[in-house]
């Protein structure tokens, strides 16, 4: 019975993206090398999991529309994290506990055992006395049909907890057990559970992990809990906390007491699109992060979903990243070396100098490219240098780092029309040598990385093909560039 209502709720929403999709997907607009929807709107990654010989990412999607609503589990498969295969969607509202007003099937998480495949996820209804979240389960033994588990759903809210604010599952082994972390809402400040469980179907509320006083907003979504070095380290996207969409907590961790205790913190990236990151191990034991690159909060509050929202989508994810512990306990987050695999006409030059006069600098087609290179602080006396992006119709996307009032800042308020903000974050070159800087640039985004990939910026902008200019200028001074290399970068979605 469960099974038969999803499949059919599945098969219409299949029919929907077939028939859709061979519009969409030769639209404007489209991303070269970041993984977006074949038709429809997509937020979070979900369920990212390695399973027999394949990478597995899964997605939150409504799959009828370029906005949020009535949540699905798109799915797409990949052998290198480059190119993807879509499958058919994985999860649709279908039950009492997931299909009512607005519901769905929310954010979680996959774990392999048995040589199955078992997806948690939140089941969110309304039954008329507001939203009740809960944790469910699907299981499959393909890896591409699921069933929802008879006896969901598994965990309902602890108490003191808001039963509208409980969600997104994110499940791990651990020697003989299993755990899973939640984000969660008390007395309007954001938090995350810890639950323990022997069997994936039977768990015990553990503890509360973390908890904002304050600084880390009301809710805390999707939360990831992973290992990393000798230290344990904790993310979440906090609601309400101003213009902190993705923050992270590095600490040591208990497994006896489920205690675990932060000293470092930081933000997984300044831009305006960076949310709902979740982790997966590879192969070869890199932890790596795929993000959501939208922001959530302002979109439905204008009814405004954006440019590609005409195009029949919405919504695609960042670059993967792979996430390292520096010396001093804060995260680097460092495009996958994956990456190197779609260059093209690579050009180098050792040393350039940068005046007043703004350069022109070649880098693929300058629309879709890797610029990687160091400013030799050395040489370099230049107050602010600054650079411009997708120019052309008037328009540019305008990033500076103002070396003397330490700021680094991308200007998009003349990005393309639509988008808006200038982004933020301190940059501090004070006692370095030179400063690191690495630049991706696709269709719709542009995403800069720099100081050692801690201070990171990742924003949507929505420029045409005639913007395809870039110019680097340097004020109050000269600065001095090594190393510079740049690479077109191949486009992995149209078929040859
Ligand atoms: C984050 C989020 C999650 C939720 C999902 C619903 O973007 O709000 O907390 O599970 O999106 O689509």
């Amino acid at each position: 019975m469960t099974k038969l209502l999803m499949n059919e709720k599945i098969a219409k929403a299949q029919k929907e993206i077939d028939d859709k999709k061979k519009y969409v997907e030769n639209g404007k607009m489209r991303q070269h090398y970041h993984l977006m929807p074949q038709c429809g709107w997509m937020n979070d990654p979900n369920g990212l999991i390695y399973f027999k010989g394949q990478y597995h990412v899964f997605y939150q999607t409504n799959p009828y529309s370029g906005f949020w609503d009535s949540m699905h589990w798109g799915h797409a498969v990949s052998k290198d994290l480059l190119h993807w295969e879509y499958l058919p969607l994985a999860l649709a509202p279908s039950e009492v506990y997931d299909d009512f007003q607005k519901g769905g099937c929310f954010s979680g998480s996959a774990i392999e055992h048995d040589g199955k495949m078992y997806l948690f996820y939140t089941g969110t209804a309304n039954h008329g006395h507001g939203n009740v979240q809960t944790q469910c389960l699907a299981i499959s033994e393909d890896g591409i049909h699921f069933e929802k588990y008879t006896g969901n759903p598994l965990i309902t809210v602890p108490e003191g907890i808001e039963p509208d604010s409980f969600r997104d599952p994110k499940v791990w082994k651990h020697e003989e057990k299993y755990y899973m972390v939640i984000g969660g809402s008390r007395n309007h400040r954001g938090l995350a559970l810890i639950f323990e469980s022997e069997d994936l179907y039977h768990w015990n509320y553990l503890n509360v992990l973390s908890e904002s006083r304050g600084e880390w907003g009301f809710m805390w979504e999707c939360p990831d809990f992973y290992p990393l070095g000798d230290k344990y380290v904790l993310t979440f996207s906090p609601m309400g906390s101003g213009d902190h969409t993705s923050a992270y907590l590095v600490g040591d961790f208990d497994y006896e007491t489920g205690r675990f205790d932060s000293h470092v913190s930081g933000e997984m990236d300044w831009g305006f699109d960076y949310y709902a990151p979740q982790s997966i191990v590879t192969p070869d034991g890199r932890r790596l992060v795929i993000s959501w690159a939208n922001e959530w909060e302002w979109m439905p509050l204008f009814k405004d979903w954006g440019p590609t929202y005409q195009e029949g989508w919405c919504g695609f994810f960042n670059l993967i990243r792979e996430v390292k512990l520096g010396n001093d306990g804060t995260l680097q987050f460092v495009p996958i070396e994956e990456m190197k695999n779609i260059r093209e006409d690579g050009f180098c030059q050792e040393e350039m100098l940068i005046t007043e006069d703004p350069k022109q600098l070649k880098a693929g087609d300058g629309i879709s490219f890797e610029m990687k290179f160091v400013f030799d602080l050395k040489k370099t006396d230049a107050d602010s240098i600054e650079m411009k992006f997708r120019c052309g119709d008037g328009k540019e996307t305008c990033c500076i780092f103002d070396l003397k009032n330490g700021e680094l800042s991308v200007d998009r308020q003349n990005s393309d029309g639509w988008s808006t903000g200038v982004s933020r974050s301190v940059l501090l070159v004070n006692d370095k040598s030179e400063l690191d800087v690495h630049i991706f640039s696709d269709q719709s985004s542009l995403e800069i990385f720099t100081d050692q990939y801690r201070n990171n910026h990742s924003n949507n902008i929505f420029a045409g093909d005639q913007q395809n200019q870039l110019s680097i200028s340097a004020h109050g001074g000269k600065a001095v560039i090594r190393n510079y290399e740049s690479y077109k970068l191949k486009d992995c979605f149209r078929k040859e």
